[in-house]
């Protein structure tokens, strides 16, 4: 089967080596290829992996709403996100869209938090921060949102209250509280680069709450450094891109992944996941 990772860009992408691990650690011969795909060629390569035999295919930045129109039908999962990550191509042409970056989040902190009436806060309002957000809310959290930009924030909370009648508040980015909370989650793309300083001083995180940061990197961010000097439980963003990868190939084959194989695959020590 023919896999493929769409974005713009995409050379960064850790999905084919991840991808190609589990496949071969279960012995299949299955493909996954990352493609650069800028906005005007979409439907195009849409199209052309429908005509070409491939089974489905991820999508990133600048895509994931972009393809939605282009699907046969969505999953509640896409539905709930406003996003898709994943399309799984039947034999027939039919496409799915679904979205696992929700899942993957929550896969990530299996057994690390006890979502029911936990307190969020949740630092962003990108599309990564929306699928964080929906995460939460449905494993029975609270969360609260901060942005930067706080009319961003605010939008967010609006489509969370529509799409879930959850009330979700605002606060400004410089008045949150990381200690109140019981899981903090940096979804900005503060610490992307190694040399990227924390979102908040060791001081504004305590002992016994988690800190995830969701940027999928392997080195500990600035903001992790901090949580875990605090004495909270650092979590990086490796597991949330493994796990929702492991969706996609479950959804795509029906098959159980080799989790550990696609984690060997991305991080040789297993920093932080
Ligand atoms: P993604 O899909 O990864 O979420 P995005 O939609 O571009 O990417 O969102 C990036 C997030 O990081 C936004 O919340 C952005 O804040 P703004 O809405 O104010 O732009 C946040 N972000 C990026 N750089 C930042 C910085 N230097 N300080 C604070 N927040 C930042």
């Amino acid at each position: 089967m023919k896999f493929a990772v769409i974005g713009h860009p995409v050379a960064h992408s850790l999905s084919p080596a991840m991808h190609a691990a589990n496949f071969r650690a279960l012995g299949l011969g299955h493909t996954y290829v990352k493609i650069d795909v800028a906005p005007e060629e979409l439907p195009s390569t849409v199209g052309r992996f429908v005509a070409e035999g491939y089974r489905g295919f991820n999508c990133t930045i600048p895509h994931k709403e972009a393809v939605m129109p282009l699907l046969t039908r969505l999953d509640d999962s896409a539905r709930l996100c406003g996003a898709v990550n994943t399309v799984r191509i039947e034999p027939n042409g039919t496409m799915t869209g679904f979205n696992t970056d929700a899942a993957g989040f929550r896969a990530s902190l299996e057994g690390r938090v006890t979502w029911k009436g936990a307190s969020v806060l949740l630092m962003g309002a990108g599309g990564a921060a929306k699928a964080v957000a929906v995460a939460c809310l449905l494993a029975g959290a609270r969360v609260t949102l901060a942005n930067r930009t706080r009319a961003k924030a605010e939008t967010l909370a609006a489509f969370l209250q529509t799409q879930l009648d959850a009330s979700v508040p605002v606060v400004d980015f410089a008045a949150a509280h990381p200690a109140d909370c019981d899981l903090v989650v940096n979804a900005t793309s503060i610490g992307l680069k190694p040399t990227d300083a924390a979102l908040f001083p060791a001081a504004a995180f305590r002992s016994g709450q988690v800190v995830c940061d969701i940027v999928p990197v392997a080195h500990e961010t600035a903001t992790l450094a901090a949580a875990r000097a605090a004495g909270a439980l650092p979590v990086g963003g490796l597991g949330m891109l493994v796990h929702q990868g492991a969706e996609a190939f479950r959804i795509w084959t029906a098959l159980v992944p080799d989790v550990a194989a696609m984690f060997a695959a991305i991080t040789p020590t297993h920093f932080n996941v």
